[in-house]
């Protein structure tokens, strides 16, 4: 009983700052381009540096060499397909066009119809995702 009388006094004065926080939030989405989506989802969505990144001998990432490419130090315990290198992703790797390398990043599939082996995951990104994400990568430099 006491949820039903306390909702209608509050609700209606918490009504307007909720509705201004929305209309906030969609406002910075608004002027947030690809690129910087394409940046949050590379950094901390799927962890492309993680493997695409060299290490100084502490681990710690050299930044001024961020995602072109790094050797895996890790290999599994029971034998399967593994790649010891993760190429440059930085300035999109030459042998996809822009389009290619969103469509990869929704299906897995190299242009020419190929899969990576493991430890690449095989992305399902959203269509907008790919794009931000091919967005990000293009606007690095290349080595
Ligand atoms: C767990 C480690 C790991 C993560 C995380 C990872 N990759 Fe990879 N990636 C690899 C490895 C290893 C290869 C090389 C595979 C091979 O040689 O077959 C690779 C290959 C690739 C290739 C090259 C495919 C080709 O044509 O040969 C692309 C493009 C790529 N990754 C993009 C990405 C992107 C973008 C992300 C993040 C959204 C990402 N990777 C995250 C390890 C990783």
């Amino acid at each position: 009983m006491f949820r039903f009388a306390f909702a209608p006094t509050f609700a209606p004065a918490f009504a307007p700052a909720f509705a201004l926080t929305l209309a906030a939030a969609t406002a910075a989405h608004a002027v947030d381009d690809g690129q910087e989506r394409g940046r949050y989802l590379v950094e901390q969505v799927g962890m492309c540096s993680d493997c695409h990144s060299p290490r100084d001998p502490t681990g710690a990432f050299i930044r001024s060499k961020w995602l072109t490419g790094a050797p895996i130090v890790v290999a599994p315990k029971a034998p399967m397909p593994w790649a010891d290198y993760a190429p440059a992703l930085a300035g999109l790797p030459g042998h996809y066009t822009e389009a290619q390398f969103v469509n990869f990043l929704q299906t897995g599939l190299r242009p020419d119809g190929s899969q990576p082996n493991p430890p690449m995951p095989p992305y399902r990104f959203s269509g907008p995702d790919a794009a931000a994400v091919a967005a990000y990568l293009k606007s690095l430099r290349a080595e």
